[in-house]
């Protein structure tokens, strides 16, 4: 028996689990395991075209018909900053010449874009049971028309104040994530991160907050952690990082190599490969340019004069310039496939919950 089953009734899942939406990490194959194996698997778009959900929608309603979870981001369009981007060039400049790189070239538009009209048409066309958001939600209109859908609409929080901001526009129910975790803070009420509270501390405050589920997101790697969650008042767990080890994941191999030599102060919040403040393992470029870095453009601009470093280095086998997401609990990661790892979380953590089959108090 699970203590909770709110988000099992309310997304139609066997599973208090949902496998997070990692752009650039996850793709159909990890969404359809996931799912297969009764928990939630999510896709994330904030960098697939249109087109490329579309293609990723077909393949995964071909081949599963449990639910899914389509995830967006919702930041704000950035605005042309040419004097920061020069900035920010001149800064990267040695590292381009080292390289062999130029330095003038023009660099590649940033990757992220927010959840617009085109990708509201493919929500609507495909239907799918869960919509998550990250950076907020997007404006009234496109929202109403992903709720028209029937889709349960789900947001990260980074506060209690975010949570509440969130239930009351109608969220389903809050993802809390606490700085543990990998990938982007979901922060969009203030540009503080210094206040950002943990797992730990956030969750029980969130759960007191709004009637709505809370699911716990952020340094859940292991059945401990799941537990841990249901004491802390979340109906659910979301986990990343644990999910990077699968093969399914699209990590590259520097990002795998660094995954599996992680400890638990391996990583940093940092802002110098988009712009915006996110979880990575550390290399070259955040030791030496960030952690944090007032010269970043804005998110995702900061991206564009980084990939061409990043590729570089990537052919010759180094990870020095790429984003290396990783959350706090890395070193837990187990090298499972993706249907493997969550039936083995599931059991393992109905093993320690009161009343489970291995439970001793
Ligand atoms: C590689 C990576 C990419 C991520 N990309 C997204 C994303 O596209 N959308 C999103 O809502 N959250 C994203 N996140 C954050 C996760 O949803 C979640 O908050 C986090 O993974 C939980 O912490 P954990 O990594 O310690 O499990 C990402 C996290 C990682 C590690």
């Amino acid at each position: 028996m699970w203590p909770d089953y709110r988000i099992q009734n309310l997304l139609g899942i066997e599973l208090p689990i949902i496998q997070a939406p990692m752009a650039g990490a996850v793709s159909s194959e990890m969404v359809i395991a996931v799912s297969e194996a009764g928990a939630l698997g999510s896709l994330p778009c904030a960098m697939l075209t249109p087109d490329q959900i579309r293609t990723e929608l077909g393949i995964i309603r071909q081949r599963t018909d449990r639910p899914i979870n389509v995830n967006f981001f919702c930041h704000r369009p950035p605005r042309a900053d040419p004097a920061r981007m020069a900035a920010w060039k001149q800064r990267l400049e040695p590292y381009y010449v080292e390289l062999g790189l130029d330095p003038k070239a023009p660099v590649p538009e940033a990757t992220r874009a927010p959840f617009d009209s085109a990708m509201c048409d493919l929500v609507v066309e495909f239907a799918p049971e869960v919509v998550s958001f990250h950076f907020g939600l997007p404006e009234r209109g496109l929202l109403e028309r992903v709720r028209a859908t029937g889709a349960k609409i789900l947001c990260s929080a980074t506060s209690v104040d975010e949570a509440r901001w969130l239930e009351s526009e109608g969220c389903d129910a809050i993802i809390a994530q606490g700085a543990e975790a990998g990938g982007h803070r979901g922060v969009f009420l203030t540009e503080d991160i210094s206040t950002q509270a943990g797992t730990m501390a956030l969750v029980p405050q969130v759960v007191d907050a709004v009637q709505v589920p809370v699911i716990a997101a952020g340094g859940i790697a292991d059945a401990r952690g799941i537990v841990a969650a249901f004491a802390l008042g979340a109906a659910a767990v979301q986990i990343g990082t644990a999910y990077l080890f699968c093969p399914e994941a699209t990590v590259g191999p520097a990002h795998r190599t660094a995954l599996r030599s992680s400890q638990d102060n391996g990583t940093a919040l940092t802002n110098v490969f988009t712009g915006r403040p996110a979880r990575s393992l550390m290399n070259r470029l955040v030791r030496e340019v960030g952690p944090m870095s007032d010269l970043a453009p804005e998110f995702p601009l900061a991206a564009g004069a980084i990939a061409p470093l990043r590729s570089k280095a990537e052919a010759a086998g180094s990870g020095d310039f790429t984003p290396l997401w990783s959350g706090q609990a890395a070193s837990l990661g187990r090298e499972l496939s993706a249907g493997e790892l969550t039936q083995q979380l599931a059991r393992d953590a109905l093993a320690k919950l009161p009343g489970g089959p291995a439970f001793r108090p």
